[in-house]
């Protein structure tokens, strides 16, 4: 726990910053996107807060990047902060954390009307969000997402949770965000491999429900790999736009909403059978997950046979993982990730629910896929 005095400092100005709005009744909140956003925290910030202070939460790997900028940034604008630290990666979404970020939030008194901001990837947004959602019955929380993943995905529409040993995401609550500050600056600490696994949730958005900026980021998505700051806030605006109509339609997913788990009945079972290790990011396995929906879709006779092969060639173009052969290591018979399949939240009464499409842009949730179906899928692609 690291609990500072933050240095004065001053923000510079705004320059093309985007805000996507979530005018969800009673709790609406902007989306911000830009470069530079990390530098404005204080200004941008400061008008939620009743009194001039916040509780910071980050992860060390992100803190070591970003912390100082963000306390330096409040400073300036006259906002004192504690901050807490924990260490990086997915065990921190634990029971064990929650307790201790919900100590930390109450020794630093945290109140009611207070602010607590999540400086990190989809971890630390989850865990924050979720603590804030419990802390006194519910504080507010600004979430800070510092990957590509948490910035198009994870921090906007409120989901928020920890992990158990039943599995991931099963504790938790819809607690929206009061603001949301994408710097698409940060994007530039991440690696390679993970631009690209963010990335694939931004295909996601393409694929599921926009043919338009699909074939936009078949033109434009190197440039946006390569760095390419225009590029890059075109593809989280539009995620994020996506995201957010969803999210205005079926808040808590009865319906709608669903849609945003294109790839993903394939994606969880893939990492539990590659045990939520490196050998396969979330993003990479939604992407891998997107190619098989769309090749169960064109089998089904739902859409095309070549819109498949459109996304697989695009997400090879891209350097990213597109198939089962692609990920490391041994996987389980095609019987035993149907099974893990079975595991998946999505399950309603039993039937596995897929979202499948009938062409790139044109998602549909469906309880109603033959078994065998994803059987022979699996075993064919399985190497
Ligand atoms: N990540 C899927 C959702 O927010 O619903």
């Amino acid at each position: 726990m690291t609990r500072d005095a933050a240095p004065s400092f001053t923000a510079p100005s705004a320059e093309s910053i985007r805000t996507v709005p979530v005018p969800l009744p009673g709790r609406a909140y902007d989306v911000r996107i830009g470069a530079g956003l990390l530098d404005r925290a204080g200004t941008e910030i400061a008008p939620l807060l009743a009194r001039p202070r916040v509780a910071i939460v980050s992860d060390a790997h992100v803190a070591g990047l970003h912390l100082e900028t963000l306390r330096d940034a409040l400073a300036a604008a006259g906002i004192a902060s504690d901050a807490l630290t924990l260490p990086p990666g997915e065990a921190t979404k634990s029971w064990r954390c929650l307790e201790e970020v919900s100590a930390f939030l109450l020794e630093s008194r945290v109140e009611r009307r207070d602010v607590v901001i999540a400086l990190g990837g989809g971890v630390i947004g989850d865990l924050v969000g979720f603590a804030a959602a419990i802390l006194r019955r519910g504080v507010r929380f600004v979430q800070i997402p510092t990957s590509l993943l948490a910035q198009v995905d994870s921090s906007v529409g409120g989901k928020t949770g920890i992990n158990t040993v039943h599995g991931k995401n099963l504790i938790g609550a819809f607690h929206q965000p009061s603001l949301v500050l994408a710097d698409i600056a940060m994007l530039d600490t991440l690696t390679p491999r993970d631009f690209l696994a963010g990335y694939g949730e931004v295909v996601k958005y393409g694929l599921l429900g926009d043919a338009a900026f699909f074939d936009w980021l078949e033109e434009h998505g190197a440039a946006a790999a390569a760095g390419d700051r225009a590029a890059r806030l075109r593809a989280v605006e539009r995620s994020v736009q996506m995201k957010a109509e969803i999210v205005l339609r079926d808040e808590t997913e009865q319906g709608d909403r669903a849609l945003l788990n294109l790839g993903h009945t394939f994606c969880h079972a893939l990492e539990a059978a590659t045990g939520y290790s490196d050998r396969l990011l979330h993003g990479e396995g939604v992407a891998i997950g997107c190619a098989l929906a769309f090749e169960l879709s064109a089998r089904l006779g739902l859409c095309p046979q070549e819109e498949p092969s459109r996304v697989r060639a695009h997400l090879k173009a891209m350097g990213m993982k597109t198939d089962l052969a692609d990920i490391p290591g041994d996987l389980p018979a095609a019987d035993a990730l149907l099974d893990l399949m079975g595991q998946d939240k999505k399950v309603i009464d039993g039937r596995l629910r897929f979202v499948l499409a009938r062409g790139i842009g044109q998602a549909f949730v469906t309880s109603d896929v033959p078994g065998d179906a994803v059987l022979d899928l699996l075993r064919d692609r399985l190497p």
